[in-house]
Order: C-alpha cells, then structure tokens, then sequence
C-alpha cells in the first residue's frame, strides 16, 4: 500500500514561484509513489479574512488550476477542499484540550503573523480562530493518516505543533493517530523580487504561473539586485542578490550562471544583461504552465468535478479516522 502525502494551501490568490520551489516542486516529484491528497484550506483562509469571503471563494477554482497548470495529474492526486469535510473541524474541537494558549504563543510562525498583525491594525485583533488554526492543521494532516507533509520551510512549527499534538493524543487515548513526517525541499525559501525575505502575495513581490510574458520581463528588469553597484563596471555582489539567486534555481545552463557571476563580481556586466538572461530562463519555464492554464479557463464544470470527487474521497478517509478517535475518547456513548 502506498504511503500518504497531505498538504496544501489557503486559497487568497494565485500560486507563484514561491510556492513552486518551497512545495509544488515535492508534490510533483511524490505523486506517483505516494497517495497524495492536497487539501484547499478555505477554512484556515478564513482566519485571516473572515471580513470577506468572496476572497477565499473566488481562489478555490484558481488554486485547483495552478495545481493542474503546474503538472500535479488529477488521476494521482486527490484534491479536497476543506469546507466541504467536516470531519476536520470536528477533529479540530476533539485536539484543543491538548494545546494550550501559552505553546499556541510561541509557535514562531504564528508569533511573527502577531507581531505582522499588531503593527497593521495596532488594537488587538487575535481572535481565537486565528490562535487555533496550527490546531487544525493539526486535524487537516491528522484526518487523512497522513505519513509525509510537505512544506515550505515556513510550515515547520506548524508539523511541530502537529507532531506534539498526535503524541499528547495517542498517549491518553491509546495508539490512534499517525505521527506524520516534514518534508522541506532543497530550496525552502524563496526571495522575494524585491530582496524581502520572502516570496509571498500580502507582500506583492511575486511571479505569478498565470503572468504574461510582458509582465514577467517587468517584473523581472526591475528586480533588486546589489543595491551598492551604481555602474557596471563597478565589482558587485552575487551572495544574497535575488537576480542570483533565482538563476541558480532556475538556470539548468550551469556554464552560464558561474560565467555571469565572476563577471559580475569583478564588474564586467552589467545588470540588465544578468537580468535578460533570468527573464528568458523564467519565461520559458512558465510558459508552458501558463499555456495549460489558459486552456484551463471556462472548464469550471470539469474542475467542480475534479474537487467534487476528490472531496468525496477524502471525506471517507476523514470519516474512518473520526469514527476512531471518538470511540478512543469514549464518545460512541449512543452506539454502545
Ligand atoms: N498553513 C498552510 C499555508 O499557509 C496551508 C495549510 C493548511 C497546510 N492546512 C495544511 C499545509 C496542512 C500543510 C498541511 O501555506
């Protein structure tokens, strides 16, 4: 029997680069030797936009069509969309006893997105949905006896916390649960075009699978480079340049990337000649991605159908596991 592999993303907007390197990139490798079931969390989206709804609703479909465009095949993986399987939230009531409020708080992802929130809207705006959601993602991996999650480095925390909570369960309730594993990938974070950190749609410093071609070469000539080279004949910097960075991801001309960094360390090309180069590598890896999408639009019904009987699948699957954790937690009282 296969091995299960369950991740997945919150539907606020559409898949990028970021996404392909931190997670796209391990479910495509995975998906013919595990049983991959990526879940579109609409419910966790809403934590964070709950004020607006028709945000998380308008992705649902978009996310289905960048995980199609980028490759992942609808008869290997079974897509589920959250909402639409109960069993989560459920599961996700059964685990709060196991959490406290105080480990909740030093979870450092959910830390920083405090920090994040505290200096947006300056009152206090933690409700107890947002503190909950490691809880259920805890449930979302947990329902489908997942053996393998992977994640952008990011995620990390949230396996932690994952992890701690299946151990605290099947400590008191016996061996119910599975302990699921972390898979980051090679390359577990991706900068941002303008140097931040981070790769990511609230920050606006993205490449889109469905940008055209005339939006990339933009996004890509006025990327951030080394901020102290002013003429290009000046030494620049190549550790730490995102220019840099995404050629030695994305650049399978290896010749190439080395010849344009030592040029660029001693000042012998200039930035938009690195950066003509980038556009054309990224260009022509999304092209193809960007086509499939295109031809995806107006086939809404073929993809309802798609997550539809995915949904179904992972439903069963979410059912068996809550059937067992009620009855190890002596809540089949009527069925006795
Ligand atoms: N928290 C993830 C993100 O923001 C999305 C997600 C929800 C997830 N449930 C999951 C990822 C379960 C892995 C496993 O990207």
């Amino acid at each position: 029997m296969k091995k299960t592999i369950l991740t997945g993303d919150r539907p606020t907007g559409q898949l990028h680069l970021g996404h392909y390197v931190g997670s796209l990139k391990s479910r495509l490798k995975f998906q013919n030797d595990y049983d991959t079931i990526i879940l579109i969390a609409n419910i966790q989206a809403l934590t964070d936009n709950f004020d607006n709804p028709k945000k998380v609703s308008e992705n649902i479909l978009e996310v289905l069509k960048d995980y199609i465009s980028v490759g992942l095949d609808p008869n290997l993986v079974t897509f589920v969309l959250q909402s639409d399987i109960s069993e989560i939230a459920e599961l996700t009531v059964l685990y709060s006893n196991l959490v406290t409020i105080s480990r909740l708080m030093r979870n450092p992802t959910v830390k920083s997105e405090i920090i994040e929130k505290k200096n947006k809207f300056s009152n206090d705006l933690i409700t107890l949905g947002f503190l909950g959601y490691p809880v259920s993602q805890a449930a979302d991996i947990t329902a489908f006896m997942a053996d393998l999650v992977p994640v952008g480095e990011d995620q990390a925390p949230m396996l932690e916390q994952t992890i701690e909570i299946v151990k605290k369960f099947n400590n008191i309730y016996g061996n119910i649960l599975k302990v699921p594993k972390i898979y980051i990938s090679d390359v577990p974070r991706l900068v941002g075009l303008d140097g931040k950190s981070k790769m990511s749609k609230s920050i606006g410093n993205t490449i889109n699978f469905s940008d055209t071609t005339n939006i990339i070469k933009n996004k890509i000539m006025s990327m951030y480079t080394d901020p102290n080279r002013i003429h290009k004949n000046d030494p620049g910097n190549v550790e730490g340049n995102p220019v840099f960075i995404y050629h030695n991801i994305f650049n399978s001309n290896k010749e190439e990337v080395k010849d344009l960094e030592s040029r660029y360390r001693i000042g012998r090309v200039g930035d938009v000649e690195v950066k003509e180069k980038l556009f054309k590598v990224i260009e022509e890896f999304i092209s193809p991605i960007r086509e499939r999408r295109l031809s995806l639009e107006g086939k809404d019904k073929y993809l309802f159908e798609i997550l539809k009987s995915g949904t179904k699948r992972g439903r069963d699957i979410a059912s068996k596991t809550l059937y067992n954790v009620k009855n190890s937690m002596d809540l089949n009282f009527l069925e006795n």
